[in-house]
């Protein structure tokens, strides 16, 4: 079952003119269990892949011993294509196993699984006794099964020897010291200009004064004159005194300064419809072929009111989704009042509204006519896509949270009636996570989400939910 150890030397990886992360040197003994973090498109994926073999790094060397033998599962499972999220999931997770692995690489497992099926994983991976290493955004993850952290930030790795939970504490414990020393400096100059403003006021007052002094001839010329040039001279050795502390404290600030947090900033508009009857379903019953999935269907929703649907793994939410979007695929029977699907903004748990060969400015120009090039280019940096090689990288190539971030750039380019989000956080790092969060908290129109996060649908202030069980569609008292 053990395996030689798995090793970095000076691993490098750029794609481009992009550096996800460089000198890499660490090894990967038998029985690790290491977290991959980092915010979306840092490289976690990518450094996955590289121990699986199916990309090499830039530079620098990846030593994988032929005696490791790796159970792999992708972050966005493109096959089983029937299969509803968690199901393909599930075959994934299966398949990986059936090897044998005693090195299981997992790519953020726990996206799509409902509270019964997350907590069965965990309960796997607490018993893996083999190698893992997980990428994954999810804190409830990585707090269980884990004991190393992997942190790619700023183009580096950096490893710690720890429990998540400790880890978060001890960043936050930095970042709080390091804004308390920013607050200070930040004082300082405060004090430190008004000392150089005071003293500027003075020599020039003593010069003026001695100036003044020399044209009345009230002192004898040679006193005013020296007295004169005393001033200046203290003005000037301030001056050059503050001069250089300013520099040490810039120089300090570079120092210490964190890197930057790149945060989104899109806003979502909405349609005036307010209390207008946007979706009426009654007595409705959906499904595939002769098969019913759902039936009993009631369901109605304002121009202004966001509900959610839940239900366990594969009880029909998405189907349900399918059926608001008017899909060919899904057969209806009862009475179905809904809005065009031109006019609903659908965000799919797979990402299949994007086009894996077009690039991320071609998937936003083609819905945007009549927008100019500047105007798409400001839309896109609100989902940080600013750089041109960000704005012109194929969307076959792009992170799953890059991926999520231009399906929602796609949504908030129109403005759309409705809102449909099927598991909207899936993918997101924390940052983008809690800007989405504000975005749907603020957002006055109409909205149907499904996610299996209690936290999230209390955080965007639901009006309402339905469940899915027993194949039937019914309201649910919120907590
Ligand atoms: N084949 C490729 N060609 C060009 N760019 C690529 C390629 N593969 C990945 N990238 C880019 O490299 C960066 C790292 O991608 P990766 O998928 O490893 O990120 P990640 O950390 O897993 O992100 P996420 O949290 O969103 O899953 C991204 O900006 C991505 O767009
Ligand atoms: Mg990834």
């Amino acid at each position: 079952m053990s395996h030689k150890p798995i090793q970095f030397k000076n691993v490098s990886l750029s794609f481009h003119q992009k550096l996800c992360f460089e000198d890499f040197n660490a090894q990967v003994l038998p029985g690790s269990r290491i977290a991959i973090i980092g915010s979306n498109g840092s490289g976690k994926s990518s450094l996955l892949k590289i121990i699986q073999g199916t990309i090499e790094p830039t530079s620098g060397t990846a030593h994988v011993p032929p005696d490791a033998s790796i159970g792999y599962v992708p972050q966005i499972i493109e096959d089983f294509d029937v299969l509803s999220g968690a199901e393909r999931l599930n075959k994934a997770i299966s398949l990986a196993l059936s090897i044998q692995p005693n090195v299981l690489l997992l790519d953020e497992p726990t996206n799509h699984l409902d509270r019964q099926n997350k907590r069965s994983l965990m309960r796997m991976l607490e018993n893996y006794s083999g190698t893992l290493l997980i990428a994954s955004h999810d804190e409830e993850l990585l707090n269980c099964a884990i004991d190393t952290i992997w942190h790619i930030e700023g183009g580096r790795i950096h490893i710690t020897s720890s429990l998540y939970e400790d880890y978060k504490r001890e960043i936050r414990l930095k970042r709080a010291a390091i804004e308390e020393e920013l607050l200070q400096i930040k004082q300082q100059k405060k004090e430190m200009h008004e000392a150089l403003m005071k003293e500027q006021e003075r020599a020039s007052k003593s010069r003026s004064q001695g100036e003044k002094s020399i044209n009345q001839k009230k002192w004898p010329t040679i006193v005013s004159r020296r007295k004169a040039n005393r001033g200046a001279e203290t003005a000037g050795r301030k001056k050059a005194g503050i001069a250089a502390k300013k520099e040490e404290l810039l120089n300090r600030l570079s120092e210490i300064s964190l890197p930057e947090v790149i945060k989104p900033k899109f806003s979502l508009e909405a349609h005036e419809l307010r209390n207008l009857q946007l979706v009426s379903i009654s007595d409705g019953a959906i499904g595939y072929g002769d098969r019913f999935i759902l039936s009993e269907i009631y369901l109605s929703l304002s121009g202004c009111e966001k509900i959610a649907i839940i239900g366990v793994n594969g009880c029909g939410k998405s189907t349900l989704m399918k059926a608001l979007l008017h899909d060919p695929a899904i057969c209806k029977t009862g009475s179905f009042q809904l809005p065009n699907p031109s006019d609903i903004g659908y965000l799919d748990q797979h990402y299949r509204e994007l086009v894996p060969h077009e690039t991320v400015l071609e998937s936003i120009g083609k819905l945007v006519s009549h927008l100019s090039h500047e105007e798409i280019r400001r839309h896109l940096r609100g989902f940080l896509f600013c750089k041109n090689e960000e704005v012109n990288a194929k969307v076959a190539n792009l992170s799953g949270g890059e991926k999520a971030r231009l399906s929602l750039a796609q949504i908030a380019a129109k403005t759309p009636k409705l809102l449909l989000l099927d598991e909207v956080t899936n993918n997101l790092d924390i940052e983008t996570k809690e800007h989405v969060i504000q975005v749907l908290s603020e957002y006055p129109g109409a909205m149907i989400v499904i996610s299996h996060d209690d936290d999230f649908l209390r955080a965007i202030k639901i009006d309402g939910s339905y469940e899915i069980r027993d194949s039937k569609l019914r309201p649910v008292t919120w907590k």
